[in-house]
């Protein structure tokens, strides 16, 4: 273990920040209407970081960590009356050429690790905790592909906000001091084309995505007359100010099936942000001009969570617990 302090190493649940991993499991589940479903359910959050810990210490080095995220539905029957100020059933998107659909999930579960085995092992745990109230409706198995690409060969995550810029991008703040630290979480499971995205020259291919494919340099496309991917998910305000979101998007696939695919996940601050970008690749800019990334990649999944702090998930499923179930 070349002598690094593994004992330091985070093993976390809600950790927004933790690093880019070489696994990934997302896990969006439904909970069943019945109240002792939902006290059940609550008792299980209630106990993640425990479930965490339990996988997590077997081997530090692992590095895992779970972030469950909470959809619209879910949280109202979980605190009436009370939830983050943007939070709501992510927005199905018909643009001119490509649609984006809005799929159910009551919870997300983010489970990140450098072994897909740790990764494997605290899914197994988790549902089987959360027992037969939840119903799977999409579980996805993603891997680190070489230096952090995608399925279509591009470097992806490199634009991502680091150091003081990542808390400020995905990490709810005073604007809603009472979700403060939380962050809203956008899901979207892509499925590829690879067969004619292979067909598409490399420059175009280039100037579909915004940077070049062998050494990932961003390309200058202020005035080419179409948008690269990378311009049309840069969001600015009038006064020229950047709004960034954080994503950790996952490769997975099974090359048997024919099947090739990216999982997007991206965390921010404001949902407006990931909200925008959306409308931006898939009405365009100008309206017509949408992101030709979308003529491979078809969205099968679309669900929207907001993921608190530990403390906020803890009194959430509490407060749950403690309230007469007329309330819910
Ligand atoms: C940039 C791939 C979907 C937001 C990029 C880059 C790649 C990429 C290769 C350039 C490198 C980088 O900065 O990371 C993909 C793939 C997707 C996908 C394969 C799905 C098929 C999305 C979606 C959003 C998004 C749905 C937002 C809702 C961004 C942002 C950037 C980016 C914000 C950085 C732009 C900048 O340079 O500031 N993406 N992306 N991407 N993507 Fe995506």
């Amino acid at each position: 273990m070349s002598g690094k302090n593994w004992d330091r190493v985070p093993i976390d649940a809600q950790s927004v920040d933790a690093p880019l991993s070489r696994s990934a499991i997302f896990l969006v589940v439904t909970v069943a209407d019945e109240q002792p479903a939902l006290a059940r359910v609550c008792s299980a959050l209630g106990d993640l970081d425990d479930l965490v810990k339990n996988v997590g210490f077997r081997d530090l080095g692992g590095r895992l960590s779970c972030i469950a995220g909470i959809g619209r539905a879910l949280w109202d029957r979980l605190s009436p009356g009370r939830r983050p100020l943007e939070l709501k059933p992510f927005a199905p998107i018909k643009g001119a050429v490509h649609s984006a659909p809005s799929t159910p999930g009551d919870l997300l579960f983010h489970i990140r690790a450098e072994r897909s085995d740790m990764c494997f092992e605290f899914e197994r745990i988790l549902l089987d905790r959360l027992g037969p109230d939840v119903t799977v409706v999409d579980e996805v198995t993603g891997f680190r592909y070489f230096d952090a690409r995608d399925l279509l060969g591009f470097v992806d995550g490199t634009a991502n906000p680091t150091g003081l810029d990542l808390p400020a991008s995905a990490l709810v703040g005073d604007e809603d001091a009472g979700f403060a630290g939380g962050s809203y979480v956008v899901v979207q499971k892509y499925l590829h084309d690879l067969q004619t995205w292979a067909r598409i020259p490399t420059p175009e291919q280039e100037a579909i995505i915004g940077r070049t494919k062998i050494d990932n340099i961003e390309i200058d496309d202020d005035d080419a007359p179409r948008k690269s991917h990378k311009s049309l998910a840069t969001i600015e305000d009038a006064e020229g100010n950047e709004y960034d979101i954080l994503r950790d998007n996952m490769p997975f696939g099974r090359p048997g099936q024919n099947e090739f695919g990216t999982y997007f996940i991206g965390y921010s601050r404001y949902l407006w942000v990931t909200e925008k970008m959306l409308q931006r690749m898939y009405v365009g800019d100008p309206p017509g001009a949408y992101d030709r990334l979308l003529d491979v990649s078809t969205p099968h999944t679309g669900t929207t969570f907001f993921a608190p702090t530990r403390p906020m998930l803890q009194a959430l499923v509490q407060d749950a617990q403690e309230q007469p179930a007329a309330a819910r």
